[in-house]
């Protein structure tokens, strides 16, 4: 990830657990840290991430939050700015945030702010942390009135993805994921987007050697995005297609029903079916994008959604210039534009074309 002197290294390969330790030092991280994890990834990693570290001098100590959204909240980052005192850790100490995106941003937003800014490293564990969360600095936690609303941009100084971890994830985390995956073809690479279409079977089987490609052609484009706008002035804008109406299904949905994946699938449909009706994107690319989410086993509806409460969820989109929405809509599969505005009508027809 290239940031000028704030410029970190994505590793990204099998069995760099063992690594972590010798990875940490190289970036002369040493001395007290705070292993962030959650019980579900603590249970599987955390006892190889702490001996690693402990062996290459440091001095960890593990701090567990229970797994899922609910974490993302202050009282356990309270809970962890306690830990991180008893621990003793110093300005120059460190955080390990080890796990999926919820512990990335809540581990990432302890280090943003413990004694006005630490070091941290991303050990992310899940596809959407490996492609996503880890990459690009912003942290956070949500507030009862909505998600991410506290928060701050705050780098690592090294992302480590170790693909082995991925053995241990949920099927149905693995599948959200691909959501992510699949959008930086659609927003940036016609081959790569072809490549997953060729190859999704083995993406699904878990292939490592072309896991490995896949990721870290996510993360190229993720990177090379964040590197030209990192406080989302302009361009970050991109990586938010199909989520103007994701995010409104999952909270529409209630958070939970669909992982966040699952409502993008339907946020990119959507996004797409628009770009057809108001721009240049053939139907025959709509039909591929639908394809290739349904073989990953992603939705391209969410019928309980009505359009109405969709639509006034959008409304209140922190993202939204004046009050209209914005949307991200393509011209062609890889190539995206954003701050575009749509017809009212049209929404609310596509949205009703989409739930049959
Ligand atoms: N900061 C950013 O730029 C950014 C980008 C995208 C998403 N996010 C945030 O990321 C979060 C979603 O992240 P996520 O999808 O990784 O969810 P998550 O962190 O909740 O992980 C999903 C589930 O899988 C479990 N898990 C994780 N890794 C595992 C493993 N290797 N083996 C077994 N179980 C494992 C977790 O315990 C959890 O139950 C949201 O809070 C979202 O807001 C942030
Ligand atoms: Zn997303």
């Amino acid at each position: 990830m290239d940031l000028g002197d704030r410029t970190y290294l994505i590793h990204i390969g099998s069995s760099l657990l063992a690594d972590a330790g010798e990875i940490c030092v190289g970036l002369g991280l040493a001395g007290k840290c705070l292993v962030v994890s959650d019980t579900a990834v603590a249970g599987a990693h955390a006892d190889e991430v702490c001996t690693r570290l402990s062996a290459a001098g440091s001095d960890p100590r593990l701090a567990s939050v229970p797994s899922g959204e609910n974490s993302k909240r202050h009282e356990q980052l309270l809970s962890l700015y306690d830990q991180a005192v008893d621990h003793g850790l110093e300005r120059s100490s460190f955080v390990v945030a080890l796990g999926g995106g919820v512990v990335g941003d809540l581990a990432g937003y302890l280090a943003a702010t413990y004694l006005r800014g630490i070091r941290y490293v991303q050990i992310p564990t899940t596809i959407v942390s490996m492609v996503d969360s880890a990459v690009g600095g912003k942290t956070g936690i949500n507030m009862p009135e909505g998600k991410n609303l506290i928060g701050a941009f705050w780098q690592p100084h090294a992302v480590i993805a170790d693909l082995g971890t991925l053995d241990t994830l949920p099927a149905r985390e693995f599948r959200s994921g691909l959501a992510e995956v699949v959008k930086y073809g659609v927003i940036a690479d016609a081959a790569f987007f072809e490549r997953l279409e060729s190859e999704a079977e083995a993406v699904l089987g878990r292939e490592k050697v072309l896991l490995e490609e896949v990721i870290a052609r996510s993360c190229e484009i993720k990177a090379d995005v964040v590197r030209q706008d990192e406080r989302e002035g302009g361009l970050r804008a991109i990586l938010n297609f199909g989520h103007t109406v994701g995010h409104a299904i999952e909270k529409v949905a209630r958070y939970g029903t669909f992982l966040h994946g699952e409502a993008i699938s339907v946020g990119m449909i959507f996004a797409a079916e628009v770009s057809a009706r108001c721009g240049a994107l053939p139907m025959a690319s709509v039909d591929r994008l639908r394809n290739l989410l349904s073989i990953f086993g992603l939705p391209s509806s969410a019928p309980s959604c009505e359009w109405p409460a969709l639509r006034a969820t959008i409304r209140v989109d922190k993202k939204n210039v004046d009050a209209n929405p914005r949307f991200v809509l393509a011209d062609s599969i890889g190539h995206v534009r954003f701050g575009c505005e749509v017809e009212e009508s049209v929404l609310e027809e596509v949205w009703n074309g989409l739930g049959k």
